[in-house]
């Protein structure tokens, strides 16, 4: 499964990629908005800091002849741009048309299983289901991806599945169980993914043990500093 972070933010992107598991970004005009930053100079900026990584950036015509103005001139940015159009009728028209230009489309704010269906046959690159948001609105985000999965697979769509309002660490597992090829996240929903007290416990308890012994353990590990317990 690959990661990619759901932010526009340089700071958090940075600390992402300095763990070496992400593999792209995500944003999204809101994203964008925060940052108070030119959109083309942001995204440049972040595709020099995620290297290799695909970033999403969105258009904000709702139709079809300015989402494809959009599409086109966005494309052009950089190798690793993927331009992102809302999943509305004249977003799936453009989709049709920029996807036999080879521009690359992840088609965002996905909410059903038709409408998956219909972005896979127009070419989409990537889908975008937005799982938290269904289960904001009592529906289930969860069941929805599944569905997708499924239909994916029974039709072998080239189209990748890209699990995003990733809302806690249980949908990154659940969608990983799956077989999502990509889920975003928040910075923070990231970090919970390998937190855990029970090892900031349980190392503190070690360090503990290790330091009342320490006379006669050796000074093999001086020369590189000796760990302390954190407070
Ligand atoms: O970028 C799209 C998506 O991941 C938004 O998530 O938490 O605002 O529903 P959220």
């Amino acid at each position: 499964m690959k990661f990619f972070l759901d932010t526009a933010n340089l700071d958090e992107i940075r600390q992402g990629m300095s763990f070496g598991v992400i593999d792209g970004i995500t944003t999204n005009p809101t994203l964008i908005a925060k940052e108070k930053r030119p959109f083309r100079d942001h995204i440049l900026d972040i595709c020099n800091l995620v290297k290799d990584g695909e970033v999403s950036a969105e258009v904000v015509s709702t139709d079809t002849e300015g989402i494809l103005r959009e599409a086109r001139e966005i494309a052009t940015w950089h190798p690793n741009v993927i331009v992102k159009i809302p999943t509305i009728p004249d977003g799936v028209r453009a989709l049709s048309i920029l996807s036999k230009e080879q521009i690359r489309v992840n088609m965002t704010l996905v909410f059903s299983a038709p409408q998956a269906l219909i972005v896979a046959k127009a070419g989409a690159y990537f889908v975008s289901p937005f799982i938290g948001r269904l289960d904001d609105i009592g529906a289930d985000g969860l069941t929805l991806l599944s569905e997708i999965m499924d239909i994916y697979r029974a039709y072998d769509y080239p189209t990748q599945v890209l699990a995003a309002s990733l809302r806690h660490p249980l949908h990154v597992v659940s969608a990983a169980r799956m077989g999502a090829h990509i889920g975003t996240m928040p910075y923070k929903i990231f970090e919970q993914l390998f937190k855990h007290p029970l090892t900031d416990r349980g190392l503190e308890g070690f360090l503990k043990d290790w330091e009342k012994a320490r006379e006669t353990l050796g000074d093999v590990f001086q020369s590189a500093g000796a760990r302390k317990p954190k407070r």
